[in-house]
């Protein structure tokens, strides 16, 4: 059985004072009765408040980037050690933002996937094609490199600390969503892909959607057999609409 996610990337909103409240609105809001593992995650400089605000809660806490050395001069950057000293267990790698903005590319993001694992932290892998991937056709092929050349060097047993989200790129902030239909096709070709190269353990891979996932339309996208949640951005900013997306699981 495969667990069921839904993650929050609050990308660059909330100051300390409306971190705590989102947080504090987030555990009155989020059903507790449902199989699924739920994730925040807030800006570096709140990730240590919202740890100690979480810690009697089943509300994880990921950051949204980190460096992959392990220490340096490196001006700026937070490490896979900093991470875990504040008692954070999850990380953000690869979002597209990430890649097009700070140029991040697969060379960089597999060596920031092994410093991660190193250190025990769980990655959330991002990955997606652009529009125009999409419009050529060569989505899959894109999305198939990104997995190769980001996450191939590791083995079979690394899977377990990694969770995958499918990030069409054109879907991401756009209030354009992928149909449920075309999630599902990609989500099936990605778990394809990983069992060509690493067999069965693929079925236990958890592969969320992320892309202008909302209330309205969770429920259908939840519902296909190889989305196993959601990297919800916009909307998990309003803790009303984040847990009406958790209660589309
Ligand atoms: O990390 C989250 C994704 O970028 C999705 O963002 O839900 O605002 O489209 P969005």
């Amino acid at each position: 059985m495969r667990t069921k996610i839904v993650a929050g990337n609050w990308k660059m909103h909330k100051n300390a004072e409306e971190t705590e409240d989102l947080l504090n609105d987030l555990i009155d809001k989020l059903p507790d009765d449902k199989e699924v593992r739920i994730i925040v995650a807030p800006a570096f400089v709140n990730l240590a408040s919202a740890v100690d605000h979480l810690e009697f809660t089943n509300i994880g806490v990921a950051a949204q980037n980190m460096h992959q050395s392990e220490s340096g001069a490196y001006t700026g950057e937070v490490s896979a050690d900093m991470l875990k000293s504040i008692g954070v267990g999850i990380v953000i790698l690869g979002h597209s933002e990430r890649r097009a903005y700070f140029h991040e590319t697969d060379a960089l993001l597999a060596s920031k996937v092994v410093t991660a694992l190193k250190h025990n932290l769980e990655v959330i892998f991002c990955f997606g094609e652009e529009l125009k991937d999409r419009q050529s056709g060569n989505h899959f092929n894109i999305v198939e490199n990104q997995l190769k050349d980001g996450l191939f060097h590791l083995e079979a047993k690394d899977l377990e600390n990694i969770i995958l989200a499918y990030e069409p790129v054109w879907a991401i902030g756009t209030g354009e969503t992928a149909t449920p239909e075309q999630a599902q096709e990609m989500h099936h070709f990605i778990r394809e892909t990983i069992n060509k190269k690493y067999g069965n353990i693929a079925q236990d891979v958890s592969i969320l959607y992320g892309g202008s996932v909302k209330p309205e339309n969770a429920r259908e996208i939840f519902s296909k057999p190889d989305v196993d949640g959601g990297l919800i951005g916009g909307a998990a900013l309003k803790a009303a609409d984040f847990a009406a997306i958790v209660n589309g699981i």
